[in-house]
């Protein structure tokens, strides 16, 4: 066990846009400005981030398959691979690390293809709807997990 708890955040397809990609739907804030808050949240909570984002699955696969040597939880949106997806639901299964799954967006709301996640029955908790918020609150969900134990 480490000395302070590490996750993994995960940011799929297209989240390297945020800030200027359908702002009506994403909001303004960039992923940087999303990467340091959830820096600053983990840091009050005495844990450590990293963030990786990717356009590509393939890359995104070897990198949750890389945490399992490292990672104590996985933070993942992962875009709209999260719809499509089977890889991506089995490497995060075969990490057996406690995942939780965000979105931007309430994708419940939206068209009817973003209603299936295939990683949500991996995830531990799931939280979509709040904007940049989500992922805020998806960290500290998966840290009072870790850290309950
Ligand atoms: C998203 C929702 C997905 O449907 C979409 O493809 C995204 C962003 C969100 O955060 O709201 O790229 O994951």
């Amino acid at each position: 066990m480490p000395d302070s708890l590490r996750v993994l955040v995960v940011h799929g397809p297209n989240l390297n846009l945020l800030g200027t990609r359908e702002p009506e739907i994403y909001g303004e804030t960039t992923l940087p400005e999303i990467d340091d808050r959830l820096a600053s949240e983990a840091k009050e909570w005495g844990a450590e981030v990293e963030t990786f984002q990717s356009n590509h699955e393939g890359a995104l696969v070897d990198r949750i398959q890389d945490a399992s040597g490292w990672a104590d939880g996985i933070l993942i949106n992962a875009g709209a691979l999260t719809h499509t997806s089977v890889a991506l639901r089995d490497v995060l299964a075969a990490t057996d690390l406690p995942v939780v799954e965000v979105h931007l967006s309430n994708v419940h709301a939206r068209e009817s293809f973003r209603h299936h996640s295939y990683l949500s029955a991996v995830a531990t908790g799931v939280i979509v709807g709040f904007g940049p918020d989500s992922y805020v609150l998806g960290l500290r969900g998966l840290l009072d997990s870790l850290t309950r134990g």
